[in-house]
């Protein structure tokens, strides 16, 4: 009873972090913020950020000029990241409507501030056009194990929800494997991938003649704009002992470069114009 009463209070009296210098709005219920964010081919899309607070979860959505649906959770209680690309498919090319890509990897501390804060998270102006205060480099990312759907839910209940319709396309890398089988996560859920090691004819997707051959896949995304850190300012209280608060949040854009196995070059075909 009185935890209702202490949520309560704690939300009416809740810290509201504002997107730069903005003055205080009203802290509605929900913690969904939509910011309007301008992608690498100047295009202008809705990026629709969500904070769970109670599953200690972030995540985050857009769609790309080419019509492709990214998703971002990030799994604090599991310290696990998760990717997902819808890509529309080419019908004429005997493609289904659209093909689902999950990238599952470890979270580290301090890529995305934490949920909490996310969800107090408001703007003053949400028609702003926003860009990342800083922009970070391309993160390559070998994607070398399969994760078995059916099995991931140890790993972070997210997976099932995000990653059903990529059933044979779910990858992670395999450092992030071993760092979790030391965690005690069961290790039958992982499934080591063909490398270029094992099969000499192994080739990247774009120089693959036949369709119908494996080959390493790449795949590129961008999340374009997160609050990846908090703000802090500093004050004096009436004793005239200085303090800090959080105040604000700062920006990035981080790109992801995914490189993978595909058992036919037919589910890779974005890479031929690379
Ligand atoms: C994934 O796990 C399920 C359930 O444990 C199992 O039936 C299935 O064969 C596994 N799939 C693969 C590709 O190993």
């Amino acid at each position: 009873m009185f935890g209702g009463v202490v949520r309560k209070l704690t939300r009416l009296f809740a810290v509201v972090l504002l997107l730069s210098s903005a003055v205080v709005v009203v802290v509605v219920p929900g913690s969904e913020l939509r910011v309007r964010v301008r992608l690498a081919d100047g295009l202008i899309t809705e990026e629709v950020l969500e904070a769970d607070s109670e599953r200690d979860s972030i995540s985050l959505e857009f769609k790309q000029g080419d019509g492709t649906l990214v998703t971002f959770v990030a799994d604090f209680k599991q310290d696990v990241k998760i990717f997902r690309a819808l890509i529309l498919g080419e019908l004429e090319r005997g493609q289904n409507q659209y093909q689902a890509l999950c990238f599952v990897t470890r979270l580290n501390r301090n890529e995305i501030i934490p949920s909490e804060s996310m969800a107090r998270l408001r703007q003053k102006n949400p028609q702003a056009i926003r860009l990342a205060e800083e922009r970070r480099g391309l993160e390559q990312l070998t994607m070398s194990a399969a994760v078995n759907l059916s099995r991931a839910w140890q790993l972070s209940s997210h997976i099932h929800n995000m990653c059903s319709e990529a059933r044979e396309a779910i990858y992670t890398r395999e450092a992030d494997v071993k760092y979790w089988l030391e965690k005690g996560v069961d290790g039958s859920m992982f499934e080591v991938l063909p490398q270029t090691t094992e099969l000499p004819g192994l080739q990247p997707c774009h120089s693959a003649k036949d369709l119908w051959q494996p080959c390493l896949c790449t795949y590129n995304l961008r999340l374009e704009w997160y609050p990846c850190l908090l703000k802090y300012c500093r004050s004096r209280d009436s004793a005239g002992k200085g303090t800090s608060y959080k105040c604000g949040i700062k920006s990035c854009s981080k790109g992801y470069h995914f490189t993978y196995f595909v058992p036919q070059k037919q589910l890779c075909l974005w890479d031929e114009e690379t």
